[in-house]
């Protein structure tokens, strides 16, 4: 039986690995540290909320006190907390660098205090772009280029955890995985942004040129990923996570969606383009593949459609946060 400190569980990615962690290893305890900032939401988590092998603390991984007596008490920690949303980067950074590196920061000061096996889940972003139309896919090895202030800020983080590693022995491992789409997705997100506009009637909002290319997991692989590398990954390593859509670009990811909701493309509305927009990701996934025997199970197009099914059957969940969102957007014209 092992204790997890999971930070940022009520968030999208957390809160499906709780649920995910729950159902694979029942025995677990589960402690989920998670600041509920717009993008943290209980609701996630109301299934499992009274599991008496289960924890909710609210509190900010920016504070040393809190965090110090719960990765105390855990045998590992696994860590989904940060601010992720690439456009709030751009109207707003400094939440960025304060959670993403201060928080991971805090956090790795108290694994080394009480020398705890610590997991960092970062993104694709961090390697910044791929040319449209090639074949190069982003590998362990890829050197960091990010470009906006997440990716930046998750980059930092990366090289911290990294750096406790070779410096202090910390028993860490890192995983870069590409997009991920689902259940409780933000609705500020691309994919439920589309479905839960087209559901009000609205249209989908394409950035710039929409030959924009995501490598597209379904979330239930990513936490199958985390949780090979937490049984069978070794100390000091990084492994990618990617998808199986092979260069599926924004608008083919738009209109596979409105084919799939009988709407037609006078849906579809052009955009002003994102500052600095990545072109395209795509990740080579071989090293979890060979080494820890991961591929994705979930195929795209109908994990799509059952992505659609489920935000039409919660609207009650992502109604209230939409329109905060869309406000958001407003203020970036998008
Ligand atoms: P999310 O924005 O949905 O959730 C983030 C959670 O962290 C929220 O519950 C929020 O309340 C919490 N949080 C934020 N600041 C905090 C703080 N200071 N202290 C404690 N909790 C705080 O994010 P997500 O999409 O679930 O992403 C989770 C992790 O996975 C992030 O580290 C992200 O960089 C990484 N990631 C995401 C994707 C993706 O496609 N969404 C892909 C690869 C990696
Ligand atoms: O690659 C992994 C990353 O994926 C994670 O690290 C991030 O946390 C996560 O937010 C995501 O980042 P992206 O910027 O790729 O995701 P987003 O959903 O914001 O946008 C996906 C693509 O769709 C991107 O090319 C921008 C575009 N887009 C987005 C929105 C919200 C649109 O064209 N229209 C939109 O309305």
């Amino acid at each position: 039986m092992s204790k997890l400190l999971v930070t940022g569980g009520a968030g999208f990615i957390g809160s499906n690995f709780i649920h995910y962690w729950f159902k694979e290893h029942p025995d677990d305890q589960i402690t989920n540290l998670d600041a509920l900032t717009y993008a943290g939401n209980l609701d996630n988590l109301k299934e499992i909320a009274a599991n008496s092998n289960y924890t909710f603390v609210k509190g900010d991984i920016c504070n040393p006190e809190i965090v110090d007596e719960l990765v105390e008490a855990a045998d590992i920690i696994v860590h989904f907390a940060a601010e992720s949303h690439v456009d709030r980067s751009i109207l707003g950074p400094e939440a960025f660098v304060e959670t993403n590196v201060k928080g991971t920061f805090v956090l790795l000061e108290a694994a080394r205090k009480h020398n705890k096996r610590f997991h960092h889940v970062s993104t694709d972003e961090v390697f910044g772009a791929l040319p449209l139309d090639s074949e190069e896919k982003f590998t362990e090895k890829t050197l960091y280029e990010p470009h906006s202030p997440y990716s930046a800020s998750k980059a930092g983080s990366d090289h911290l955890v990294r750096a406790y590693h070779t410096t202090f022995d910390l028993p860490i491992t890192i995983t870069n995985c590409s997009n991920n789409f689902g259940p409780y997705q933000h609705p500020e997100k691309f994919i439920p942004r589309m479905i839960t506009n087209l559901i009000d009637g609205d249209k989908v909002k394409i950035y710039g040129d929409g030959k924009y290319v995501r490598d597209w997991l379904y979330v239930t692989d990513h936490c199958r990923a985390i949780d090979a590398v937490l049984q069978k990954g070794k100390i000091g390593e990084t492994y990618l996570i990617g998808g199986m859509t092979d260069d599926v670009n924004n608008l083919a990811v738009a209109q596979i969606l409105l084919e799939y909701m009988n709407l037609g493309e006078d849906k579809i509305e052009y955009v002003k383009d994102r500052p600095g927009h990545d072109r395209r990701y795509a990740v080579d996934w071989r090293k979890i593949n060979k080494n820890l025997d991961w591929e994705p199970q979930h195929t795209f197009a109908q994990w799509l459609q059952k992505t659609v099914d489920w935000y039409r059957a919660n609207e009650s969940w992502w109604r209230p946060l939409k329109a905060e969102s869309e406000k958001m957007y407003k203020q970036s014209g998008q």
